[in-house]
């Protein structure tokens, strides 16, 4: 048996804000996935997969979005020092800025299992588009590519019922990085990219 790991949060916070880097797995094993997650400044979907989720706030506040079973947008604020537990499959946004840090375990997914991601109208709340991934390693990122899918489509970002399209993300990331630093201008853009 391998030595049962301890691991210091305040390390890796540390390791995440010196690096810049938005996520460090802790381990991934069948009953238990944690990671440490710095907050990314533009969260826009919702995300939905069948594992429990428990957040511990390291450091800084979390608000997190969900949707009821209604399809109604709730908020719970979760401060430093805090944890919260969420039942599988709620469509959930965890929305908190990048000085702030937060332990998340989940569970591995099982073999062939379907992830999702949800935009929502900002205008009028209705539902704008789905992507959907089979998540076989959370290092692998998989939500870069769905955000990726939805920001070069126009027509994804476009309310079917009050005609609002929503703002390319990735293409407002492409305007700020012209003025940044490449180091800085990368860690932007994937900022956009990811999300925990
Ligand atoms: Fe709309």
């Amino acid at each position: 048996m391998k030595q049962l790991p301890v691991l210091k949060l305040q390390e890796i916070t540390k390791e995440l804000a010196e690096t810049g880097k938005r996520v460090k797995v802790l381990w991934q094993e069948p009953g238990s996935l944690a990671f440490v997650a710095r907050g990314r400044e533009y969260r826009s979907e919702f995300h939905i997969n069948g594992s429990d989720e428990v957040t511990y706030m390291i450091k800084g506040t979390m608000n997190l979005h969900y949707r009821t079973p209604e399809g109604k947008e709730e908020i719970a604020v979760i401060p430093e020092g805090s944890t919260n537990w969420m039942p599988p499959n709620t469509p959930h946004s965890p929305r908190f800025p990048p000085d702030a840090f937060a332990l998340i375990v989940e569970r591995q997914r099982h073999e062939g299992e379907i992830d999702k991601f949800q935009w929502f109208c900002p205008k009028c709340d209705n539902f704008l588009h789905e992507e959907t991934f089979v998540v076989s390693d959370y290092r692998a990122d998989p939500v870069s590519q769905a955000y990726k899918n939805f920001f070069e489509n126009e027509d994804a970002r476009t309310c079917k019922k009050c005609g609002n399209v929503m703002p390319n993300a990735l293409a407002e990331a492409a305007t700020i990085s012209g003025r940044l630093p490449a180091r800085n201008r990368n860690e932007r853009i994937m900022s956009c990219l990811r999300h925990t």
